[in-house]
């Protein structure tokens, strides 16, 4: 009797679970209620119909529906691409003229290993990370060395480490098939589909190409899985424009005081310290069973959806404590940490009083950058046709906030933004901006063609004048 009444209600539960979740369609898993701290509290969201989990030797497959998927998000793909609208009804006749594309880097391991050591090892020995220089006469050769990291059991720190045959971060093989896989499909798309895309890189007509990643090696490796699935034919070395690490204009090159004043004001607010309030007790548990009761694990939700991420996205387990074997990171513990990590992405780049400033100081320089090549297409005098910059999450964040995204989640593995500018046939300039292969939602409309000085002028106002003195003053 009290067993059935149990099943009743278990069956109930979960007929109201799947009602949930079938009620959260594919475009709405990018746009979750993220401006309020019940998106962290409410258990019954789960994941908000998000995807954590990828197998580990393979590349992802995509979900019919192209769902919000931390571990490889969705991209531009021939099967759910669609012809802006406009052109589609006949309405008005255009063709591509200009892609720009940013991606964040591929699947990893964590960037964060658990104070207290971690239960499980990480494997890496099916990649090769090559790391080499050459003359560029090539004379003579390199040799091709690649890291084989290992674990050496004679060294003491280990214990309170992670054992195995990783770099932390490093690309995994999951993330490198997923690159494969996002070139591949970037090829059906843009190159075949499009012709924009020249079918060799280093033509050296009009059809230029620009390829640029941050100085890490994540991005560069990315790059290699990625470019190849693009060019699957070519047989040469390709550049990969990287600016000097102390002043890049990505992944927070250069340095700049105001920068961590502003955040530290922006996490100083009644509603960041709710947010911190409401968790308490989650935070607590974790810290507890990790040693991991410090600022740098405590103060924001980075460093447990980091850790938690990379052992699900890669087939691996949530962890468990080193002290006590018994006592794991549960399920609903980590989507309640993975709905905190994208209430804080909104918070950042989106819902805070300072976000504006905050991307300005952030990621100005590099907006600045993308401005000047829509600048030139609308001019006419873009000598480029596609310009793909492998970049990091806190890269996409803040162009996101840019754009005035409706709601940001957390920008995924492989993450991107696409913007297509379409020149009609009386020579006017239209823009499409797709996040993750679809028309991105924002405050401004779904910019799905809109005209591109209405892009820039959406786009300007996060370029600083004089980002020196800005970054200086006190
Ligand atoms: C939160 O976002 C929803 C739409 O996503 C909006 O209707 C609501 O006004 C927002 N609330 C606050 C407090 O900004
Ligand atoms: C939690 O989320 C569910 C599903 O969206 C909703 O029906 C419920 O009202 C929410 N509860 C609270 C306290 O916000
Ligand atoms: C085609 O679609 C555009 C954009 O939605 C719309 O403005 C236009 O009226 C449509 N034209 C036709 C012929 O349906
Ligand atoms: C690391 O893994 C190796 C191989 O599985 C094992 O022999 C060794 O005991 C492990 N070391 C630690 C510190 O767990
Ligand atoms: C973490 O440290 C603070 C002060 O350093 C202490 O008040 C708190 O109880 C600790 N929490 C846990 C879970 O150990
Ligand atoms: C941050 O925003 C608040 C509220 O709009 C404002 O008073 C403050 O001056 C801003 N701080 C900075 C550094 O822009």
């Amino acid at each position: 009797m009290s067993t059935s009444i149990y099943e009743g209600l278990v069956d109930m539960i979960s007929l109201l679970f799947s009602l949930f979740t079938s009620a959260v369609a594919a475009r709405d898993t990018f746009y979750p209620p993220l401006n309020h701290t019940t998106f962290i509290t409410n258990t019954s969201l789960g994941t908000y119909g998000g995807i954590y989990s990828a197998p580990a030797d393979q590349a992802s497959s995509p979900s019919a529906d192209d769902v919000y998927n931390y571990c490889s998000m969705p991209h531009p793909r021939l099967e759910t691409y669609s012809l802006p609208l406009p052109i589609v009804n006949g309405s008005t006749s255009g063709r591509l003229v200009y892609l720009e594309y940013l991606q964040r880097h591929q699947r990893r391991t964590p960037y964060n290993i658990l104070p207290g050591g971690e239960n499980q090892a990480y494997n890496c020995n099916n990649l090769q990370p090559f790391l080499y220089a050459a003359p560029t006469s090539q004379n003579p050769s390199p040799l091709h060395v690649y890291a084989q990291s290992y674990s050496d059991p004679t060294n003491p720190f280990l214990a309170t480490y992670v054992n195995g045959s990783c770099q932390y971060p490093q690309l995994t093989v999951g993330g490198f098939l997923d690159g494969y896989q996002h070139g591949r499909d970037l090829r059906a798309v843009y190159l075949y589909k499009l012709h924009l895309i020249p079918s060799d890189p280093a033509e050296e007509s009009g059809r230029k190409v620009w390829l640029r990643s941050s100085s890490s090696a994540l991005t560069q490796e990315s790059a290699g899985g990625v470019l190849r699935g693009l060019w699957p034919e070519y047989q040469g070395s390709l550049p990969l424009h990287q600016q000097a690490a102390s002043v890049d204009t990505v992944d927070q090159g250069f340095s700049c005081s105001a920068r961590s004043d502003l955040l530290s004001a922006i996490e100083s607010t009644p509603v960041w310290k709710e947010h911190l309030t409401v968790t308490a007790s989650l935070r607590n548990q974790l810290a507890d069973m990790f040693d991991a009761n410090t600022s740098s694990w405590m103060s924001t939700f980075d460093h447990f959806a980091d850790n938690f991420q990379a052992r699900l996205c890669n087939g691996y387990s949530l962890p468990c404590s080193l002290k006590d074997e018994s006592r794991c990171a549960t399920q609903q513990q980590a989507d309640e940490v993975f709905r905190a990590g994208d209430w804080e992405w909104n918070y950042w780049w989106r819902h805070n009083a300072n976000a504006t400033r905050y991307i300005q100081l952030v990621e100005g320089l590099f907006i600045g950058e993308v401005v000047q090549h829509l600048e030139a297409v609308a001019k006419g005098t873009s000598t480029l046709v596609y310009s793909h910059s492998f970049v990091h999450d806190g890269d996409l964040g803040p162009v996101l906030g840019a754009l005035g995204i409706k709601a940001l989640r957390w920008p995924g593995m492989g993450s991107n933004l696409a913007f297509e500018i379409w020149e009609t046939a009386d020579s006017e300039h239209y823009a499409r901006v797709l996040y993750s292969g679809r028309a991105i939602e924002t405050i401004h409309g779904t910019l799905d063609w809109v005209p591109l000085s209405s892009l820039l002028a959406i786009l300007r106002p996060f370029v600083p004048e004089d980002i020196v003195s800005m970054c200086s003053a006190a």
